[in-house]
């Protein structure tokens, strides 16, 4: 028999830390593009879309760059200047004052940095291998490998950002491992082929991570710490030749670091349903495992957050199996500000089946227009 909506596993009340999450409903990173070019500053129209959102267990914002050098898109939401610590200072405000919970995802783009859209900077990577786009990446700059000061720079910079995120107001923050961005970069042996202490060896590889989540420690307390990662996403050109054993160190030594949450994306792209319905099968004939069966019990010392293609009900069945304890949601929460209401009164969802579609790519996911972004009707589903 169907549970109630109330009673739905989804819908039950978690830890994290000391944070009291009332539901399990997270969301996840959405980068709208709704800053100005310049500023990249978050305005009054972020604060009023991540509030419209403050019923979610977990608010994660959309990715904001650590450093100009790092940022790879028009439109961005940053944190390393004090105009963008005041912007994000309203937005977190806008959430406490609904009783929301809100962490800032920080991220620095390495190769999918662009000198166009970061200041003129060559990007960085862990090896001079160029992303052959993807997304609203730019195409094309060979990024430069990074030394050991640039390591140690950018290690500096996701520090000050985690700073600069406390004195926003930030309850937390996540770093961001996933989608082929720098953190991704070193992880994956798809792009990384140093020879030094940072490249080789799984214990190598993760090297830059973890330094990096050490730094972050020294601001926030490791439960309000997350990190995200893609361990089977090709998205920017990305690959491993061994993601089970990668990600299970991963998460073993995030977690003897003792941080709050890990959130995985368990698909191979952004682009389809295929790839929805393909992920668990990929990796059940390599591992006899989905993702989450395979690496939730590697961490353990906080919450695993599930994501990517999730509908309520595969949420609540990921968590009443104990796969997960929490789902994060992306087109879902662009399409649903109410998310959680409509959960708790079994309401119909708007759908973002055409998240691809390149009209409301352009015009609403994108765009600098309050339409599709606080105003959510324009996704009703068009099929
Ligand atoms: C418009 C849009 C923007 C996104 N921006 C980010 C981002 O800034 N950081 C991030 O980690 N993921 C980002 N994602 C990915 C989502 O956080 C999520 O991992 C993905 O949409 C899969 O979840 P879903 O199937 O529930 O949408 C974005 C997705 C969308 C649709």
């Amino acid at each position: 028999m169907e549970s109630q909506p109330a009673q739905q596993a989804i819908l039950q009340k978690i830890t994290l830390g000391d944070l009291e999450l009332p539901n399990r409903v997270v969301v996840a990173a959405l980068g709208r593009g709704r800053a100005d070019h310049e500023a990249r500053a978050p305005t009054d129209l972020h604060a009023q879309f991540y509030s419209n959102r403050a019923s979610a267990g977990l608010i994660i914002t959309e990715c904001s760059a650590i450093s100009q050098d790092g940022d790879s898109y028009l439109g961005s939401s940053n944190i390393y200047s004090e105009e963008q610590i005041q912007g994000w200072k309203k937005v977190v405000d806008a959430v406490h004052e609904k009783g929301g919970r809100i962490f800032l995802q920080i991220w620095h783009g390495g190769r999918t940095a662009h000198p166009d859209r970061n200041g003129g900077h060559i990007p960085l990577s862990s090896s001079p291998v160029a992303v052959v786009g993807g997304g609203n990446t730019l195409p094309g700059v060979v990024p430069k490998e990074a030394t050991l000061e640039d390591i140690k720079t950018v290690q500096e910079n996701f520090k000050r950002a985690a700073q600069n995120a406390k004195d926003a107001g930030f309850d937390g923050v996540e770093i961001h491992g996933a989608h082929g961005y720098i953190i991704d970069q070193f992880l994956r042996d798809g792009v990384n082929q140093r020879t030094d202490s940072y490249g080789g060896s799984v214990e190598n590889r993760a090297r830059f991570l973890l330094e990096t989540v050490k730094e972050v420690l020294t601001v926030f307390t490791p439960q309000r710490v997350g990190v995200k990662f893609s361990p089977m996403n090709t998205f920017h050109t990305m690959s491993d030749s061994d993601p089970a054993a990668l990600y299970s160190y991963v998460l073993q030594e995030l977690s003897k670091l003792n941080i709050g949450f890990v959130e995985i994306t368990e698909g191979f792209s952004f682009d389809s349903q295929v790839h929805q319905e393909a992920k668990d099968k990929f990796f059940q004939e390599r591992t006899e495992k989905s993702v989450r069966e395979l690496l939730k019990p590697h961490f353990t010392s906080g919450l695993y957050i599930t994501n990517q293609g999730y509908t309520i009900e595969s949420g609540n069945q990921a968590i009443e199996s104990g796969q997960a304890d929490l789902v994060s949601f992306g087109a879902l929460f662009c399409a649903n500000d109410n998310l959680v209401e409509r959960i708790e009164n079994g309401l119909t969802l708007n759908a973002l089946s055409n998240v691809k579609d390149p009209e409301v790519r352009g015009k609403y996911l994108y765009s600098h227009l309050p339409d599709g972004y606080t105003d959510v009707s324009v996704y009703e589903a068009k099929e």
